[in-house]
């Protein structure tokens, strides 16, 4: 199987955001654990995963097939996966095909994430299982409690119409919460409770020498300014 043929909504725009922003704090930072909230048939887990250094861990949580059951998210979210029904068997499988051994996987709901995760152990924490405004609240105060100083976050379908409930828990963290933003593709955001500067400056200078993706200028936000990476010819 090839990496393409593995289902699911993680774009090369965001495989390259990944891979860099991994990449940055594999040269900066101190270590840290990697944690995915919602990995469906693990593609972004698997790159995440080829970017771990020695001694540091990966840990992905979702329901896998038990989310077509679980009361917490709402029918867009259940009729979204249509024939894809998640199973813990085909992540599984997926993953292997691209590792030797699998990451922790924590079967159940994001919300009980911190009893399987320690505070401040990870570096890159992404937020990408229920898109309902009450769980991306709890998954952001999780992301937050588990990030070290420097760490990220980032949150998918910050702007979609059928995922308003993230893009307000997203903006209310960055509005009332401190969370700088980084940089976002058209399906992802990227942010820290850190100083943004530094990665914002690095993921401007690996756009800079591509020649398939570019930033474009940065856009105020109060005090904040927040770049956007997107694919020439878009
Ligand atoms: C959009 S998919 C994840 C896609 C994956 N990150 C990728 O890039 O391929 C969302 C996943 O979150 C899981 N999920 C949804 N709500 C959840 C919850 N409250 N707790 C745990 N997992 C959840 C679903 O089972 C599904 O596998």
């Amino acid at each position: 199987m090839k990496y393409s043929d593995i289902p699911g909504w993680f774009y090369p725009i965001d495989q390259a955001g990944f891979a860099w922003v991994l990449e940055f704090q594999n040269d900066t930072a101190p270590p840290g654990d990697l944690l995915e909230l919602g990995a469906f048939q693990g593609k972004s887990a698997i790159l995440m995963g080829q970017k771990l250094k020695p001694g540091e861990r990966l840990t992905v949580c979702d329901l896998f097939e038990d989310v077509v059951t679980w009361d917490g998210a709402n029918p867009v979210e259940k009729a979204f996966f249509g024939d894809k029904t998640p199973t813990r068997q085909a992540f599984e499988a997926n993953y292997l095909t691209f590792h030797k051994a699998l990451p922790v996987i924590v079967q159940g709901p994001t919300g009980d994430i911190c009893r399987h995760v320690a505070p401040g152990s990870c570096r890159f924490v992404h937020i990408d299982a229920s898109h309902v405004y009450a769980n991306v609240r709890e998954d952001t105060a999780s992301a937050r409690a588990l990030l070290q100083d420097t760490g990220v976050v980032v949150f998918d379908d910050y702007r979609k119409p059928q995922c308003l409930g993230t893009a307000a828990a997203v903006w209310e963290a960055i509005l009332n919460e401190g969370l700088q933003p980084v940089f976002a593709t058209d399906a992802k955001l990227y942010a820290t409770w850190g100083d943004p500067e530094p990665l914002r400056a690095a993921i401007i200078a690996r756009a800079r020498a591509s020649d398939w993706c570019r930033t474009g200028d940065p856009v105020a936000i109060r005090d904040m300014q927040i770049v956007r990476l997107v694919r020439n010819g878009r």
